[in-house]
């Protein structure tokens, strides 16, 4: 009986940093972000169908950013630029 109550801790355990491990990880969620903040004005082709170097993707993301109700924080505003910068690269 109290080795079943131990495993279960241990398997609590296990869940609870595994959740926190998952949610500490914002690359991974990058698109995510983007996705949510950047479609609720005008759709995602707005920027998908756009190539800019990292310059000018980080001054549109400032300029949606500074658009009234766009909800947009500095750490989603740095981890959208870092996306589009790097998925929509203009060809040199
Ligand atoms: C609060 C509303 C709003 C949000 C949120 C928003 N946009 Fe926009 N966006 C606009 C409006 C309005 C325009 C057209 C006028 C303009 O260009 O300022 C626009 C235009 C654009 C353009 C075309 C003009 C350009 O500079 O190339 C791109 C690209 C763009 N948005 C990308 C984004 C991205 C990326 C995000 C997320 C970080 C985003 N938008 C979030 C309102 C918004």
């Amino acid at each position: 009986m109290k080795k079943l109550w131990f495993l279960s801790l241990a398997a609590m355990v296990i869940f609870l940093t595994s959740g926190i491990a998952s949610s500490g990880e914002p690359a991974k969620n990058a698109k995510e972000v983007f996705e949510k903040r950047c479609s609720t004005c005008h759709g995602l082709g707005r920027a998908t169908s756009a190539k800019k170097d990292p310059d000018e993707w980080n001054k549109t993301v400032q300029r949606m950013k500074a658009k009234k109700n766009a909800n947009i924080t500095d750490e989603e505003a740095k981890i959208i630029t870092e996306y589009l910068s790097e998925t929509y690269k203009k060809e040199k």
